[in-house]
């Protein structure tokens, strides 16, 4: 009997799962230092529009990544992992989803009804669905802003579970996401 059960994820939701990965840290970290210096000064302002053009840019890859993951197989679960670890994983995994969709929203929500303007890396400006709304947009600001502690958990939780099965664990995770990385690639 042929078995179509893949070993790993499917080539383009790896592509997309890696440039989601270095695109995300960078919105991240540039969001973090934003959010600490004043409103109004350089190089916060010119900083911000790396940072909103990053998270529209991650916005598009979500809608796609759930396009293609929706029609590709993840390969199964591993059978090694306790069902606690396994439930955590995938806890895990719909939290990062659903964050990839909700900080753009709220960030946009902030930005658009704000009043402020949303250029992509300097090029054109993206359309303001809000119009100026003081209510929505420090709805989205506040949750924004308090989502942030929880991407921070949920991301540093995510590169500490792949590290632990790295280097304790010794298993497969790593190579399902990124195949090279099997100890045994046959
Ligand atoms: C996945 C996408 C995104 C992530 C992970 C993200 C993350 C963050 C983080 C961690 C902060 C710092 C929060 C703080 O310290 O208060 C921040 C601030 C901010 N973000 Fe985002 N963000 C994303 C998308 C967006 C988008 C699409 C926009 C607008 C269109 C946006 C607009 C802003 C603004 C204006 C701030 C500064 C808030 C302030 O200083 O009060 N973000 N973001
Ligand atoms: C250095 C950073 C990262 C590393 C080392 C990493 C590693 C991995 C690994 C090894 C897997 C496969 C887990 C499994 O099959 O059980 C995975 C899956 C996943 N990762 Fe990451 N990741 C990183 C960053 C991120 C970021 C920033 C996000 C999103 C904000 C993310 C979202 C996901 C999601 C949603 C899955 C589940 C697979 C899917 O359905 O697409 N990862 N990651």
């Amino acid at each position: 009997m042929t078995t179509d059960i893949p070993a790993s994820y499917d080539p383009l939701l790896r592509r997309i799962h890696w440039a989601t990965a270095v695109l995300f840290i960078a919105a991240m970290l540039i969001g973090l230092y934003c959010g600490l210096q004043p409103a109004g000064t350089s190089p916060r302002r010119e900083l911000l529009e790396v940072h909103k053009s990053l998270g529209v840019t991650l916005f598009f890859l979500a809608i796609l990544r759930l396009i293609v993951r929706a029609a590709t197989t993840a390969p199964p679960e591993p059978r090694s992992l306790s069902p606690l670890v396994t439930i955590a994983a995938r806890l895990n995994h719909w939290a990062l989803y659903a964050i990839l969709f909700v900080m753009p929203v709220t960030g946009y929500m902030f930005s658009s009804a704000g009043g402020y303007s949303l250029r992509y890396f300097w090029t054109f400006s993206w359309p303001r669905l809000f119009a100026d709304n003081k209510a929505v947009a420090e709805a989205g600001e506040l949750a924004h802003g308090a989502l942030a502690y929880v991407v921070y958990a949920v991301v540093a939780l995510h590169i500490a579970a792949t590290l632990w099965h790295v280097v304790v664990k010794k298993d497969e995770t790593l190579a399902r996401m990124w195949p090279r990385a099997s100890r045994n690639p046959s």
